[in-house]
């Protein structure tokens, strides 16, 4: 036992028990999230780091850690992370897959229900008192868009994108689907986004924000979309410009969005989101429950005793560090 493995945020003691064990654990004195910016004394000696999506590990942070040796994320994305900076120095990179997919499935759901059936603006009018004897109910009170005999269209069709197919079957959705490398699920069909914008009623995105979804929702694409169609956006921002979302809604040529994730977190106060009565807004809350959260402590744990005991992280991001490498023992 020496390495010394820093934390950025505390966990529950009792999951740490095991990694405990075989190393020092170090705990974040403060609360901001960790950045070459931010980066405090105490996690330079530190062979291996147990962050958020909320810390940034960027190229400058990981060449000021010479010892570092891994860092496990609890989280199943890794786009806060310099990927290939950690790879050029073989740093193993453990993520959380799987946990998450019906946790956040369900949120990308409640955002299309809630959207659909404008539940942000009821809630505000009842709160706000204007719910009043004189405008209690009318045929045109409050109307939404049917969600049954919908269509949906599904950007990124991995596990979240297929746990939100199976929420839209048990609603009666039709369901089209565009993947970088096409995907065949049953009850969905795949087709060229160009297609899944033109027709979809609801379109929910699911895709990992890369080099090559940065931006993939633009203007010309949000253009393309169905008019009157409602946006759904659980898997990261920049992946949709948010300017351009919020001129679409304002001309009217979409009729709502939900969204759990925005290009800065938290969405800055001048945001055009933020005023629209329309949008749907949650502070990235997609994996929020205790259930959910608790999984993905243990895995990232996981993956950070894996690499203290000198083993292969079970979910490991960039698993080329290990190519070459004797097999565990
Ligand atoms: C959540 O957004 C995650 O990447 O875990």
């Amino acid at each position: 036992m020496s390495a010394t493995v820093y934390v950025t945020r505390p966990l529950p003691q009792e999951l740490l028990t095991a990694l405990a064990a075989v190393c020092e654990l170090r705990l974040a004195s403060g609360e901001a999230p960790l950045s070459s910016r931010n980066l405090p004394a105490e996690v330079r000696d530190c062979a291996g780091i147990i962050c958020l999506l909320t810390d940034q590990i960027d190229a400058d942070l990981v060449a000021a850690l010479p010892q570092l040796k891994f860092v496990s994320s609890i989280s199943v994305g890794v786009d806060h992370i310099d990927v290939d900076a950690l790879t050029a120095r073989s740093i193993a990179l453990g993520h959380t897959p799987g946990v998450l997919v019906d946790a956040t499935a369900d949120l990308a759901f409640a955002l299309l229900l809630a959207a659909a059936r404008r539940l942000g603006e009821a809630d505000r009018f009842v709160r706000a008192g204007q719910w009043r004897a004189d405008n209690a109910w009318s045929p045109d009170f409050f109307l939404g868009k049917d969600v049954s005999g919908a269509t949906l269209g599904l950007i990124g069709m991995g596990a979240i994108g297929q746990a939100v197919a199976r929420r839209a079957a048990g609603f009666g959705m039709r369901v089209l689907s565009w993947n970088r490398t096409p995907r065949a699920v049953a009850g969905v069909v795949a087709v060229p986004l160009e297609e899944l914008l033109a027709n979809s009623d609801f379109v929910s995105v699911h895709v990992a924000r890369t080099q090559q979804t940065l931006g993939l929702l633009d203007a010309a694409r949000i253009a393309q979309m169905k008019k009157g169609a409602v946006l759904i956006n659980t898997a990261r921002g920049g992946i949709v410009d948010e300017q351009a979302l919020a001129r679409a809604l304002d001309s009217g040529d979409l009729y709502a969005a939900g969204l759990d994730v925005y290009d800065s977190e938290p969405l800055s106060p001048g945001s055009p989101l933020l005023t629209h009565p329309r949008v749907v807004l949650a502070p990235h809350i997609g994996s929020a429950t205790a259930a959910t959260r608790r999984a993905m402590v243990t895995r990232a744990l996981d993956n950070a005793l894996a690499a203290v005991t000198s083993r292969q992280m079970p979910y490991c991001a960039n698993p080329q560090v290990y190519e070459g490498a004797p097999p565990p023992a």
